[in-house]
């Protein structure tokens, strides 16, 4: 058979992205800006009704749309100021699965509060095999110091949040809202806490754009289930602006969206109460800081990005799914489980094809990743659980369902740059290489 060389996760660039990007940098306006604004309706949008075709510049979606979602530079920022909008600092605790990237737990490490990891269940849930928290763990690691938990909806299966706001509300009498600190900031924090009453749900959907679960008989798209969610638009995500990311969150009762909306802002770009758009009108140069911040706005070259794989995206999703019943089928011939993308009550955002190669043991799951990668076949491991680094100490005794759900993982080229021929040569070389390795 040829060899073809595939490629782990390239981006899909259409000339419509290049066409966008081309007219962002003629417009004269290049850092956050319309373009920035637009894309930030439009997500809320597509969050809200799975729809990407509503239009956002119409009057009533301008004042439906808007403040509801932050764009930003990526989504471990995101994720960050998710944290620090509701209070989240030294000596509080953050629930985080085991099983992640670093960038889901060191957002909290960042706002100093410590980590408490859970491990995963046991060959991960039984119906998607996702390597998704124990939740009797969970709810049994739930202290008067937790103020959140960051579930991470893998691969863009979505996780149990039924499961995870019953748990939460179970401890309520264990939470204590932060009292305001008398800046503006620690102002909304507390305000925050008080309605929510609980330790916070704040999602990491940097896999789950576009995903959807079934919850109290609706279909609800990530980004519009947990409290707060963060997306990544990282060029090797489904949805890409090269780099970036997104922020948005529930409603609160009793604190408006627009509060909210501009402690994004201000916490993205330096504590500065006006923008660069805001200070071309005439005359109005000065502004206030209102706090030491951050630097991590969306740029509108970014968003140009975004504004068309947003238009392309329904095509993007359904490409995926097609690839993922190729791979399905091949898994079932040689008995190897693998993420289940799809279920009744489930519908995921087709981002990771994670498979467990059974009866084989690290060394063996590493050969297979170098024979795969000789024919040309670039996979990868999702994830290294996260106690095994060296940050993390390299201690993973206490996660063992975490290390074994890991020990025999390979994540198999999952994109739209794949033709049909790609895939099936994808299949027919994992078919050779596990039957080698094997030896059967
Ligand atoms: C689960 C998870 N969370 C967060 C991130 C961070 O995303 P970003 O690179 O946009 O900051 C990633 C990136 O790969 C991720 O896989």
């Amino acid at each position: 058979m040829e060899k073809r060389i595939i490629n782990f996760s390239p981006p899909d660039i259409s000339e419509l992205e290049i066409e966008e990007v081309a007219k962002a940098l003629r417009s004269g306006w290049i850092t956050t800006g319309p373009r920035t604004k637009l894309l930030e309706r439009r997500l809320a949008a597509y969050i809200e009704t799975g729809k990407n075709d509503i239009d956002c510049d119409t009057e009533e979606n301008i004042k439906r749309y808007s403040n509801r979602v932050v764009c930003l530079n990526s989504a471990t920022a995101a994720e960050e100021l998710n944290l620090r909008i509701f209070g989240v600092k030294e000596g509080d605790e953050v629930i985080v699965p085991a099983y992640t990237y670093t960038a889901t737990d060191y957002a909290a490490i960042h706002c100093g509060a410590p980590v408490k990891f859970i491990d995963i269940q046991k060959d991960g849930d039984p119906v998607t095999h996702m390597p998704e928290m124990d939740y009797d763990a969970l709810e049994k690691a739930i202290s008067n110091k937790t103020k959140a938990i960051i579930p991470v909806d893998l691969g863009g299966i979505v996780c149990d949040y039924e499961r995870i706001y019953s748990i939460v509300e179970k401890k309520r009498d264990l939470f204590s809202p932060i009292e305001s600190d008398g800046t503006p900031l620690g102002d909304l924090s507390s305000r925050i806490q008080k309605s929510i009453g609980r330790v916070a749900i704040v999602a990491d959907c940097a896999h789950s754009l576009g995903a959807s679960r079934i919850i109290d008989k609706k279909r609800k798209y990530c980004g519009n289930i947990a409290d707060f969610s963060s997306f990544s638009f990282h060029v090797v995500k489904n949805f890409t602006t090269a780099e970036g990311g997104a922020s948005t969150w529930l409603p609160i009762k009793n604190v408006d969206n627009t509060d909210i909306y501009k402690m994004y802002q201000l916490l993205s770009l330096h504590g500065q109460n006006k923008d660069a758009l805001a200070k071309t009108k005439i005359g109005a140069w000065e502004y206030d800081i209102i706090g030491p911040w951050y630097k991590c706005n969306m740029t509108d070259i970014m968003a140009a990005i975004g504004l068309r794989q947003l238009d392309r995206y329904l095509v993007l999703l359904e490409r995926r799914f097609e690839i993922i019943k190729k791979y399905d089928a091949v898994c079932a011939k040689l008995s190897i489980s693998h993420l289940v993308h799809h279920t009744e009550y489930m519908d995921s955002s087709n981002h990771l094809y994670l498979i467990r190669i059974p009866g084989v043991g690290e060394a063996e799951r590493n050969q297979i990743i170098y024979k795969m990668a000789e024919h040309g076949v670039a996979t990868n491991v999702h994830y290294k659980p996260l106690p095994m680094m060296t940050a993390y100490g390299k201690d993973c005794s206490a996660y063992l369902n975490s290390y074994y759900y890991y020990h025999n993982l390979i994540t198999l080229p999952l994109h739209t740059l794949l033709s049909d021929e790609d895939v099936d040569y994808v299949c027919d070389m994992l078919q050779e290489v596990v039957r080698e390795v094997k030896g059967c």
